[in-house]
């Protein structure tokens, strides 16, 4: 990492590049979804996934996990799911009562469609992610740490689902787009010769960070500078989602903090030890359009979140 003077102080861009190094031995390309899921571990927030079937989303996060050395857990939301499939029961082993954790105590837990089981089941995820512990039999037990939920969802008007709420879509600090390759990526991912279909076959790609890295990052994004005029950039963007007539629920309070923490996590993660008004800039779309509510006007018009976040992010002045 840089200072203002340009002196190199690094190591959370290192532990990025190292990693990505790593991951990029069996995923092709996705480094946008990378980027994301460190940026959110190491603010201690929770990523969501939108991408159509059979684009690596299960490989990515597995193989991510592995190069980490954090642990991993794979959830699959089905409809008869109950919330102790998640968070985990109390069993009688010899007599006695013991508790038995779910599959949420990992680092990285893969919450795939989310939205497929019903509310009271994704409510016991959110509150795991909220509050990064479970409640069972009235006693409170810690998740592990770091905690990061990686969870995918499928598009909304698929018959049979549960669409997330927007209190808790605005839960997740991030949304991000899994597009499908390029020619040329999908071109290499044939010539890399994987073994098998198997996504959780990865023999060849070697741990290459720890938690205690992680923790380090973690120290670094909190000491990223920033002034007040960043902050004032922050607050106009999400005051100005509110006032477009396109929307009928803007961003909120809570939007504004992860907009400010994860621009911080992305100018550390490249290298610097300062926040830009590019950084908000850029990364405004991914942690804003996922909680916006369009007008059914809009919706008519086809105008939705991303137009309307680009609308306002022309209209805000950047700060110079
Ligand atoms: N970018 C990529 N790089 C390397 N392999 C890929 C890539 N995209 C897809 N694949 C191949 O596709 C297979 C399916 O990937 P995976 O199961 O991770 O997809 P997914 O997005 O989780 O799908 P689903 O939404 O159905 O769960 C992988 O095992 C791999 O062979
Ligand atoms: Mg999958």
């Amino acid at each position: 990492m840089t200072n203002q003077s340009g002196d190199d102080i690094s190591s959370f861009g290192e532990l990025r590049t190292r990693v990505k190094a790593e991951v990029s031995k069996v995923v092709i390309g996705q480094d946008h979804v990378i980027d994301a899921v460190l940026a959110a571990m190491c603010v201690g927030g929770h990523v969501l996934l939108e991408g159509p079937p059979g684009t690596a989303k299960t490989l990515l996060a597995a193989t991510l996990s592995k190069s980490l050395g954090t642990s991993f857990k794979r959830i699959q939301f089905t409809p008869d799911m109950l919330p102790s499939d998640v968070t985990g029961t109390m069993t009688l082993r010899g007599g006695e009562l013991v508790y038995r954790p779910g599959p949420v105590f990992a680092n990285i837990v893969l919450a795939d469609e989310i939205n497929r089981t019903p509310p009271k089941t994704q409510a016991s995820l959110l509150e795991a992610m909220q509050e990064a512990q479970v409640t069972i039999d009235g006693e409170p037990r810690a998740l592990p740490s770091p905690f990061t939920v990686i969870a995918t969802e499928n598009p909304i008007e698929y018959e049979g689902t549960y669409p997330l709420p927007e209190a808790q879509l605005d839960r997740f600090l991030l949304k991000v787009q899994v597009l499908y390759p390029s020619a040329l990526e999908e071109l290499e991912v044939l010539k890399q010769g994987r073994l098998g279909l198997n996504p959780l076959a990865f023999d060849n790609v070697s741990t290459v960070a720890g938690i205690n890295e992680i923790g380090q990052a973690k120290r670094e994004v909190e000491l990223v500078h920033s002034n007040e005029e960043i902050m004032r950039y922050v607050v106009n963007i999400v005051q100005a989602t509110r006032n477009l007539p396109s929307i009928s629920l803007g961003a909120s309070t809570r939007a504004a903090v992860h907009l400010y923490m994860v621009a911080k996590a992305f100018a550390s993660m490249s290298g610097r030890n300062y926040v830009t008004p590019d950084d908000v800039y850029s990364i405004a779309p991914s942690v804003l359009c996922h909680r916006l509510v369009m007008t059914p006007e809009a919706e008519l018009d086809r105008f939705g979140p991303e137009d309307a976040i680009a609308a306002v992010l022309n209209s805000v002045p950047i700060p110079r």
